[in-house]
């Protein structure tokens, strides 16, 4: 069966926290904590299907051949700056991971991308990935990060957001039909900024204290 090109993650603990999160009064600590806790939750929802190698282990009692990920085959990229958000917990739960990074900021005129930074894992087309950003918003960004990751080679792609628009999953959808979306939300629509409503704000100033 193929995967849903969307998954929306509706567990209580995702709820709850991506709840306080939203909220105007969330302290930058609090919100940064929050996200790598929600980002642990989401990892598992994401990793579920991650392939697993066979390995001969001792227990107290008796040799078994036991599962482990391939965890070097993983490759974390996160779109910064928010991006690095989201990778910590990810990181957390899977620290074998190879990690990669694509700077892409957006031209507040255009709402166009514009890359500035790109260094990937070597051998992507081997590993299985994941991108990470917490706002897919009209989508241009992440579109444009999964180009340069298919660029490089990659070809099992999964992307992992906290919050995604409907234009920017329409969009993903229609330049990536083969990356399926694991997010905690998707919002109403987006604002004539390019801003999800109802959303967040700015994840990367309420991350990092910044506005
Ligand atoms: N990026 C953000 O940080 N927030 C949005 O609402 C949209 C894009």
């Amino acid at each position: 069966m193929s995967k849903p090109h969307l998954t929306v993650v509706d567990h209580p603990l995702v709820q709850h926290k991506l709840t306080i999160m939203r909220e105007e009064k969330t302290s930058t600590a609090g919100f940064r904590r929050l996200l790598r806790e929600i980002s642990q939750l989401l990892a598992y929802e994401v990793s579920k299907d991650l392939p697993l190698i066979s390995k001969t282990i001792r227990t107290p009692m008796c040799e078994m051949e036991a599962k482990v990920l391939e965890g070097k085959k993983l490759a974390l990229i996160s779109i910064l700056r928010a991006g690095n958000g989201l990778l910590d917990g990810v990181l957390d739960l899977i620290p074998a991971a190879r990690v990669g990074f694509v700077g892409l900021y957006r031209d507040e005129e255009t709402l166009k991308p514009v890359q500035y930074y790109c260094k990937l894992p070597a051998n992507m087309e081997e590993r299985v990935t994941i991108a990470v950003d917490p706002m897919l918003a009209t989508g241009n960004s992440s579109a444009a990060a999964i180009d340069l990751i298919k660029a490089a080679g990659a070809t099992d792609i999964r992307f992992l957001c906290l919050l995604a628009a409907p234009e920017g999953v329409a969009r993903m959808k229609d330049l990536h039909p083969d990356v399926p979306v694991i997010t905690a939300s998707l919002d109403e629509r987006l604002n004539d900024r390019g801003y999800i409503l109802p959303g967040l704000g700015d994840a990367g100033d309420r991350m990092f204290g910044t506005k």
